[in-house]
């Protein structure tokens, strides 16, 4: 990290959720360049975890092309539980897609197991958009797409608030970040047994 530093600016004009932050104390560069790899308690704490579900929506397809980070959209009214507990941000956690009842799918057994994901939940100021979305990034590489599918989310803990970008490379790199906090914060014997939660399908 490092390079991209300094091109935060920051983002007084978010819209306001119900307990929005996008960190206006938090001197920008000094977050950036000395963000810990590993956030949140050794055992999530309330509100965490926070359960999401819906069918997969279409986003504006930035993610993918953009970003090179494809993110699947929960539907608006999935929101409530996060809009109740938590702030906007970048959240991790674990995701599940299945098939809808009765209904055949192209997804492999390896797309359908329970997954580690990444959740960017707010207005992404980056794109100024006008409406709150919680998008999600499963971190693993699906064949096909999976549009109108359910998905589950556990969300079990925050990374940072959401940031203003004036270049895509420090969002990439930012995002590439937030994958590895991901991973490394749910390696922890009481983030992994989540995985096996009853609220995902056996
Ligand atoms: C892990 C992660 C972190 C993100 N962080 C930010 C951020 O700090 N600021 C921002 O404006 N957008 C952020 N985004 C959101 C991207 O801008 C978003 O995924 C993009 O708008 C693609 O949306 P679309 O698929 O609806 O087009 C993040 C996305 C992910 C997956």
């Amino acid at each position: 990290m490092g390079d991209a530093a300094g091109e935060i600016i920051a983002s007084p004009s978010v819209p306001d959720s119900s307990k929005d932050s996008v960190g206006p104390n938090v001197p920008d560069e000094y977050f950036r360049t000395s963000r810990p790899d590993i956030v949140g308690p050794d055992v999530p704490d309330a509100p965490f975890p926070i359960k999401l579900s819906g069918p997969v929506q279409h986003g504006f397809g930035r993610g993918s092309k953009d970003l090179g980070c494809p993110t699947a959209n929960l539907p608006d009214d999935s929101l409530p539980p996060m809009i109740d507990a938590a702030k906007t941000g970048v959240y991790y956690g674990y995701a599940q897609v299945t098939p809808s009842q009765g209904t055949s799918s192209s997804l492999s057994d390896q797309d359908v197991c329970v997954l580690p994901m990444v959740m960017s939940f707010g207005w992404n100021p980056f794109y100024k958009n006008e409406r709150m979305t919680a998008e999600i990034h499963i971190m693993h590489e699906f064949k096909t797409d999976f549009y109108g599918y359910d998905m589950k989310a556990l969300v079990l803990g925050y990374i940072r608030p959401e940031l203003h970008y004036i270049s895509r490379e420090a969002l990439i790199e930012d995002i590439e970040f937030d994958k590895k906090v991901a991973l490394k914060s749910m390696a922890r014997p009481e983030y992994e047994k989540y995985m096996s939660d009853p609220f995902f399908t056996v």
